[in-house]
């Protein structure tokens, strides 16, 4: 997996020595209420995220997720790229540890991050998909801060921890991909 690097952030593979930041991190209600994570999250999740998760998505070629750090310390968050069943396609989704908001780090990793999943010598995908649930304000608003644009069209329902939601998808597409949005 590449490591990608922005003028205040690394982004890299997520490691055993970030198993109590995301142990910590994975504790906020605003993470377990938008993102579809074991709740509650224990230890076991963090560890198993970290030793496995991770790495399978690598191994499989279908996902990659990058750490999101300073300097060396243990991560502030995460940005997961899965390709979808469509051809060229990939979903984007991430969390950042609640003492992280509010300083434009998740903005500054994903720009770095789509620049990478979307360049023909990086992951080479196309176009890009975001899903949030409905409510979650923060992250349509992020996601339109770095270039995806939401379709009111394409409100659907989706299963989040048994329940039925509601979900809106938001487009970011590549020049050369552009044509066949
Ligand atoms: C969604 C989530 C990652 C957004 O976090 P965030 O802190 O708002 O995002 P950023 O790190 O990009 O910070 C952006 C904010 O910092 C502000 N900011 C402060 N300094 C900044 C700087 N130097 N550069 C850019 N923005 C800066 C921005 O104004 C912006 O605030 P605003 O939205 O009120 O305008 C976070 O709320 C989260 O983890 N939520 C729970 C999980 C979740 O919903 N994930 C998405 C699922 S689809």
């Amino acid at each position: 997996m590449t490591t990608l690097r922005t003028a205040r952030l690394t982004l890299d593979m997520p490691r055993e020595s970030d198993v109590d930041a995301v142990f910590r991190a994975c504790q906020d209600p605003e993470i377990l209420r938008w993102v579809p994570l074991p709740d509650p999250y224990t230890r076991e999740s963090a560890e198993f995220f970290v030793r496995s998760y991770v790495s399978h998505g690598v191994a499989s070629g279908r996902y990659n997720v990058w750490a999101i750090r300073i300097d060396d310390e243990p991560l502030i968050g995460v940005v997961e790229v899965r390709k979808d069943e469509a051809p060229g396609s990939a979903s984007v989704g991430c969390w950042l540890s609640p003492i992280a908001r509010d300083h434009g780090y998740m903005r500054e990793a994903l720009a770095r991050v789509i620049e990478h999943a979307l360049h023909p010598e990086g992951l080479g995908f196309t176009r890009l998909r975001w899903e949030s649930l409905e409510g979650n304000i923060s992250s349509t608003r992020l996601a339109e801060s770095v270039g995806f644009a939401f379709d009111p069209a394409s409100v659907h329902r989706v299963e989040f921890h048994g329940e039925q939601r509601t979900a809106v998808v938001g487009m970011l597409g590549s020049a050369r991909g552009a044509g066949s949005l």
